[in-house]
């Protein structure tokens, strides 16, 4: 079997699966990814792990190649006028509307939890000045195996909680571990569910929600499937409710049936009608 073939059967894969293009100039990328997957898998080369996955790609092999191909890129409150904006005047508009007794809301692509655990953090602290805050429940989901089994444990290096966790809010809710990492503390986890959640295929039984983050991931997708993932997060979104996209991304071209918010230099979404 020539590299070339066996190389597209996999970059096909992960097409089909999470949207995500290897061009054939990245092959020599996508080859070296896979030398180190066969050899975890106990293959002695690319040829023993095609012949494995011809038949049909499961189980840890899948994972494998999932979380070759996605960028986990996250830190404790990323692009932190957002998290502002949640607290300042996204979370205070839910309140004034009023009839809630909590709020529901999913990060769409959780990575390793540090954006959940930053939002759980700001609506407890928003609960501390204010007593009309609802409780809040979260819903975390990620398409990766591995980096939603590490969301859900909340355990972080020192390197981790420095980008981007102020100390104050670190000693509030972390402790530290034998082995001087930042555990998130159980008062902090409590409301918060992790699942895996692949956005471009069936989406299951979820929502609604009031807030739906979905940050820094529809950035590596075609603009077909931009417009596919938020007519879904639409349909699961409340009415009125809210949509923040990462830094970087805009509705623009892809969705009218949302109307843009400014908060400070925060850009966010809410659902029209
Ligand atoms: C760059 S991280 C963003 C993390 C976080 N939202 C943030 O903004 O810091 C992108 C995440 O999207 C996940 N992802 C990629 N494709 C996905 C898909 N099709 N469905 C669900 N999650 C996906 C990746 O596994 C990764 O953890």
């Amino acid at each position: 079997m020539e590299n070339q073939v066996l190389l597209k059967f996999f970059a096909d894969f992960i097409e089909a699966e999470l949207g995500i293009i290897y061009v054939e100039a990245n092959y020599f990328q996508l080859e070296h990814r896979l030398k180190d997957i066969a050899t975890q898998l106990g293959h002695g080369d690319l040829q023993s792990l095609y012949q494995a996955a011809r038949p049909g790609i499961h189980g840890q092999m899948r994972s494998l190649l999932l979380d070759l191909a996605t960028n986990n890129e996250t830190s404790f409150f990323r692009d932190n006028s957002i998290f502002k904006a949640l607290s300042e005047c996204i979370v205070p508009d839910i309140i004034k509307e009023g009839g809630k007794t909590s709020i529901q809301l999913w990060s769409a692509a959780s990575s390793a939890g540090q954006e959940v655990y930053s939002i759980a953090m700001e609506v407890d602290q928003l609960r501390m000045t204010n007593s009309a805050v609802p409780n809040l429940r979260i819903f975390a989901s990620d398409v990766s195996d591995t980096i939603l089994k590490r969301a859900e444990a909340g355990v972080y290096s020192q390197l981790e909680v420095q980008r981007g966790l102020p100390a104050r809010l670190m000693i509030q809710y972390f402790d530290k571990n034998e082995q001087d990492q930042w555990v998130v503390k159980n008062s902090l986890r409590s409301g918060i569910s992790f699942q895996k959640l692949n956005l471009l295929h069936n989406w299951g039984y979820i929502g609604p929600f009031d807030i739906v983050f979905c940050r820094n991931v529809l950035i590596y997708q075609s603009v077909e499937n931009k417009t596919k993932i938020i007519k879904e997060v639409w349909k699961h979104l409340n009415p009125g409710g809210y949509l923040v996209l990462g830094a970087a991304e805009s509705l623009f071209g892809l969705s009218q049936d949302f109307d843009q918010l400014v908060h400070g230099t925060a850009v966010f979404y809410k659902k029209k009608g």
